[in-house]
């Protein structure tokens, strides 16, 4: 199964993901990850990519479209895959859709997780990653067993610079501005299951489950 998963900031996509790649033996392809691991080894592409991050603007399309193209081909993918965090903007979803068909496939749902933007700020602001394994924790909502350390790992939290208010404010706008437009176009091209995003996360689990099988 190919599965999309698209959402504002902090709706909990990553989250989600994580827990569906068990039930669906899919990998989970988050672009975030993949951006703030080229990051912290200060690679090329890292280093164009920081100063969007870390304003709350989007990377180039060409940058994380090569970068999801190569990730696809990989043999882990054979039998599917779960895309988090991409596309983010129509030339994405178009990329997609010619290098998908190029591979003879095609995605089979895409999974909108609907938040109301004071719930993603509580979630954001709250929100610790582990450095490691990259599981994310809420300080209030879905805390580790001991603070500031992960509970499947033992790896540090820490707070991701973009969960910063002035960056988290940015990202919802570029959000509302350049993302948005794709609940459509899937609608149009009736690929698109809308998720009620609130709720605890195996409540929102249930619900994705219900919508793709
Ligand atoms: P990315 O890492 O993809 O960030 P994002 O889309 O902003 O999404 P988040 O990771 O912030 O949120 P999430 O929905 O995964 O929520 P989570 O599960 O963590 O991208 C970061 C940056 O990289 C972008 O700004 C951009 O610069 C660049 N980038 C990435 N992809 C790109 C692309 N395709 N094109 C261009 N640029 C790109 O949950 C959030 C919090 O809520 C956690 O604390 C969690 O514990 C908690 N939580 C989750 N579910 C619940 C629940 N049901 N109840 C209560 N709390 C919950």
């Amino acid at each position: 199964m190919n599965l999309l998963l698209l959402g504002p900031p902090g709706a909990g996509k990553g989250t989600q993901a994580k827990r569906l790649t068990e039930e669906l033996a899919v990998p989970q392809i988050s672009t975030g990850d993949m951006l703030r691991e080229a990051v912290k080894k200060g690679t090329a592409l890292g280093k164009e990519a920081k100063s969007y991050m870390e304003k709350g603007a989007l990377v180039p399309d060409g940058v994380v479209i090569g970068l999801v193209e190569e990730r696809t081909k990989a043999p882990d993918c054979k039998s599917g895959f779960m895309l988090d965090g991409f596309p983010r903007t129509v030339a994405q979803a178009d990329a997609l859709g010619t290098m998908l068909a190029r591979q003879g496939r095609k995605i089979d749902h895409v999974v909108a997780m609907e938040v109301n933007a004071d719930e993603l700020v509580a979630r954001l602001s709250g929100r610790r990653t582990c450095r490691t394994c990259g599981t994310p924790y809420h300080i209030e909502f879905t805390p580790p067993k001991k603070p500031g350390i992960c509970d499947k790992d033992g790896g540090e939290l820490y707070q991701r610079d973009d969960d910063k208010e002035a960056a988290i404010r940015q990202r919802l706008t570029t959000y509302d501005a350049q993302t948005l437009p794709l609940i459509t176009y899937y609608a149009q091209r009736g690929l698109l299951r809308r998720v009620n995003g609130l709720g605890s996360i195996d409540e929102v689990y249930g619900r994705i489950i219900k919508a793709v099988r």
